[in-house]
């Protein structure tokens, strides 16, 4: 059943101290996509203009940026891996990350100055594969835990890059505590998405590393000529990708910058919850965190990306698994004149939830507390393309999880 629940955000409009977002700054993640630049394959992934499903929902402009191109890894999230990793080895070596290039950061001088070194992680999937893929690249090994549920082919996606992985009986919060427990006892060193107190560093890198899938699209935007959009609206499993959304654009754009609007899956909707409660602190959703969007199966929220969704976003929206489903099916199906792009169950949530909300006549309180409308242009993040193939095709083939109009 298509579930949709959302509440504004009381707290963003407070006055009084707000997060810092000076690590978001245009001239730190200019630093970051320069990196980035550097590894061999690198090409901004797609930005798509998808004129005819704006027109047909009512929208100015509909953008979406389709990272299923990324490094061929088809999803965003190796940009945090790498660049964490990266920043963190500069920090080891005493040395400037602009005088370690991915060249010399794979290179053999690294290598021995370094020793053998472990990096370990707990992944839905995406984060782990762009470890265990930086990790093969810097010739060091990776460990990569995974929850309970997670799909066999993912697990094998991250074993064929050199990593030892296994599936956990655990959901994602209690495997990632697994994972630290077991890095602390064996010496290895924990790269994980998202930040808890006294573990701030390696997330915040990861969260710039995000950066530059931002500062593409903004630059794509405006080579092609089409203004700033008013409106995005981003997935959430932790959160780390949502607030540096968020963060990149407040910082580079200030009272300019679009709506952001953050989306979770319904059973692992920790920001909308604690959003509900009045967003004075994070609250965790606990058990299965039962979603066919895996990536967003994440229950308790990263505490710096907290911050700064607490206060800079627009709106907390929840969505049930046939709103992704519907992102996938109308993302793969074009409407004549515009692209196809392969989106997989957390990559399509956003896709699913825009054209109910401009489509279906009872989220008309949403539409109008949004503002959509004619002079909205949004923008969207495909985050993943088919990374579960199987589940890809079962919901855009066969129909699983139907989204079955009320209206
Ligand atoms: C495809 C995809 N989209 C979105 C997200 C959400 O990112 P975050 O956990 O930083 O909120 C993930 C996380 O794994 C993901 O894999």
């Amino acid at each position: 059943m298509i579930r949709i629940s959302w509440t504004g955000n009381d707290w963003a409009r407070r006055s009084g101290p707000k997060a810092d977002l000076r690590a978001f700054a245009p001239a730190a993640i200019g630093e970051v996509r320069a990196f980035h630049a550097t590894i061999p394959g690198y090409e901004p992934t797609p930005l798509v203009g998808l004129r005819g499903l704006a027109g047909r929902l009512g929208l100015g402009g509909l953008f979406v940026k389709d990272e299923s191109y990324r490094f061929g890894l088809n999803a965003f999230k190796v940009l945090g891996g790498s660049y964490a990793i990266a920043r963190l080895l500069a920090e080891r070596l005493g040395r400037d990350l602009a005088d370690l290039p991915y060249p010399v950061l794979t290179g053999d001088g690294v290598k021995a100055a370094l020793g053998d070194v472990v990096f370990a992680t707990t992944t839905d999937g995406n984060h782990g594969r762009g470890v265990a893929w930086t990790a093969r690249m810097l010739r060091q090994k990776s460990v990569v835990y995974m929850p309970k549920g997670s799909a066999p082919f993912r697990l094998e996606k991250i074993r064929a890059e050199g990593a030892e992985a296994e599936i956990l009986d655990k959901n994602y919060d209690d495997s990632v505590r697994f994972t630290a427990e077991a890095a602390r006892k064996a010496g290895w060193i924990v790269v994980q998405d998202t930040a808890w107190e006294g573990y701030r560093d390696i997330p915040l890198w990861i969260m710039e590393g995000y950066g530059t899938m931002v500062d593409e699209a903004l630059q794509q935007l405006q080579d092609a000529g089409e203004g700033l959009p008013t409106h995005v609206f981003i997935q959430a499993g932790v959160g780390s990708l949502a607030a540096t959304v968020q963060a990149v654009l407040k910082a580079r754009l200030g009272d300019e910058a679009p709506k952001v609007i953050v989306v979770e899956a319904d059973k692992a909707a920790c920001f909308y919850k604690s959003a509900l409660a009045g967003n004075e602190a994070p609250l965790a959703v606990t058990g299965d965190l039962d979603t066919v969007m895996a990536g967003l199966a994440c229950g308790e929220p990263n505490v710096i990306a907290f911050e700064i969704l607490r206060d800079y976003a627009e709106a907390f929206v929840s969505c049930s698994d046939p709103v992704a489903a519907r992102g996938m099916r109308l993302l793969g199906n074009p409407l004549r004149g515009d692209g196809a792009i392969v989106s997989g169950e957390s990559g399509a949530v956003t896709a699913g939830l825009l054209s109910l909300i401009m489509e279906d006549p009872s989220q008309k309180k949403l539409r109008q507390a949004l503002g959509l409308g004619r002079e909205s242009s949004v923008l969207l993040f495909s985050t993943e393309g088919d990374t579960d193939p199987e589940r890809y095709r079962s919901i855009v083939w066969d129909g699983e999880f139907p989204s079955v109009r009320s209206w």
